[in-house]
């Protein structure tokens, strides 16, 4: 059994989600996770920087070995070593993926509301962005709506942008949605009729719970698992939000096609990424090689959190949490409390919450136009310090 209960002073360590707040604010934000790390993970980085030479690594064989026996114990996904490239952080991976898959002035294609970064990787390597709002059903439950994506790529056309990249959040950041094979498979047909090509970030692919929302048994569908559109797809991922490593920056692309494979494969030499950093490889070694039982811990008291908070936060008027299917994330719309409040918009709300408040949470307008109105709530910290911050909501709602 491994302690989640345990409040900690994360002050003081350069932390983004806690040291860039005020003292007192209970942060619900940044998606960290506010558990202490795999104990065998930091004993493995003590004893690596114990040894006093960081000089440049070799890289080695063990570290894609690990990669690919968590795919293949945790996912039933079978890969080959060759399959495995050692990438930069994500968002960095999304950048490459970009740029490789479009040029300057082309469109590259969002479900939105979607995580921040996907919009500037997008913007700041001079694409544009090709927006089209996730569709919901009546339970306000993010669906794909295959037919209203190829709406505004024909109208994306009509206006001449070429559109020949998607980027993909698989499961979904900040809609806590697990796809499907089903709806993976038919967004990939999507890309493949229209020549495109996808880049899946599935770095929450390891926060899937046994039943999803609706509550059907669910699990893990990793868009390299679908033999038929490999030769369009690429997938990025990483141990980051599974353990906690954020602060490494390493992801790695899953990519079983050739061709892709070498594009990506020449892309990093060219930013000269082939060669790993000391402890970030160590570290994503350890965790896939000995963590799978603190994992499944984690999302044991993970979907204790959520159920708590969602109990919590269902009970403020003017608020509609919705359940996820995965991840630590909560969605929730906080259009009614706004209003109640007298917040022009969820950006004041959410300033409003963390000053008069003390309790931090995200304004989901960040994730796009259709996030106006909703916020996200990180549900990953000691179960009292998320309650607490819950309390604080209520009681200021
Ligand atoms: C969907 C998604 N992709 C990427 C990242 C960040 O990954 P990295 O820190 O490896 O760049 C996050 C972090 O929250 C995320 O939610």
């Amino acid at each position: 059994m491994y302690d989640f209960d345990t409040i900690m002073d994360h002050r003081g360590t350069g932390s983004l989600k806690w040291d860039t707040v005020k003292e007192g604010v209970i942060p619900l934000w940044v998606a960290d996770m506010d558990f202490p790390c795999l104990p065998e993970l930091r004993e493995a980085l003590r004893k690596r920087a114990d040894h006093p030479f960081y000089g440049y690594q070799a890289g080695g064989d063990s570290y894609y070995e690990a990669i690919r026996s968590w795919y293949g114990e945790r996912h039933g996904l079978e890969l080959d070593r060759t399959h495995i490239l050692a990438g930069p952080g994500t968002v960095l991976s999304l950048g490459i993926a970009v740029r490789e898959f479009s040029r300057e002035g082309e469109g590259v294609l969002l479900l939105t509301p979607v995580y921040t970064p996907f919009f500037e990787v997008v913007r700041e390597n001079r694409r544009r962005v090709v927006d089209v709002p996730l569709a919901a059903d009546p339970a306000g439950r993010f669906i794909l709506d295959i037919d209203n994506i190829e709406e505004a790529l024909d109208r994306a056309g009509a206006e001449g942008i070429r559109t020949p990249l998607a980027l993909f959040c698989s499961p979904h950041n900040p809609g806590g949605r697990v796809w499907t094979g089903e709806e993976i498979a038919a967004f990939l047909d999507l890309v493949r009729r229209r020549n495109m090509f996808a880049a899946v970030d599935e770095i929450h692919g390891d926060f899937v719970y046994p039943e999803n929302a609706a509550g059907k048994p669910q699990r893990f569908v990793s868009a390299a698992s679908l033999p038929e559109f490999q030769d369009r797809t690429l997938v990025i991922s990483g141990a980051n939000k599974s353990f906690n490593l954020g602060g490494l920056h390493i992801s790695h692309f899953v990519i079983k096609d050739g061709a892709p494979r070498r594009i990506i494969q020449a892309a990093l030499h060219r930013e000269a990424h082939h060669q790993g950093d000391v402890f970030a490889e160590l570290a994503v070694e350890t965790v896939y090689r000995r963590g799978a039982a603190w994992l499944d811990e984690v999302l044991d008291y993970l979907r204790e959190n959520i159920r708590r908070a969602l109990e919590r936060l269902n009970g403020i008027p003017g608020i509609r949490a919705f359940t996820p299917d995965g991840t630590y994330l909560i969605w929730a719309d906080v259009r009614g409390l706004a209003e109640r409040r007298g917040c022009q918009n969820t950006a004041e709300l959410v300033r409003r919450l963390e000053d008069e408040a003390a309790v931090k949470i995200t304004a989901g307008s960040i994730y796009g136009p259709p996030g106006e109105g909703r916020a996200r709530i990180n549900a990953a910290a000691p179960r009292k310090l998320l309650l607490e911050g819950l309390r604080r909501l209520e009681a200021w709602a």
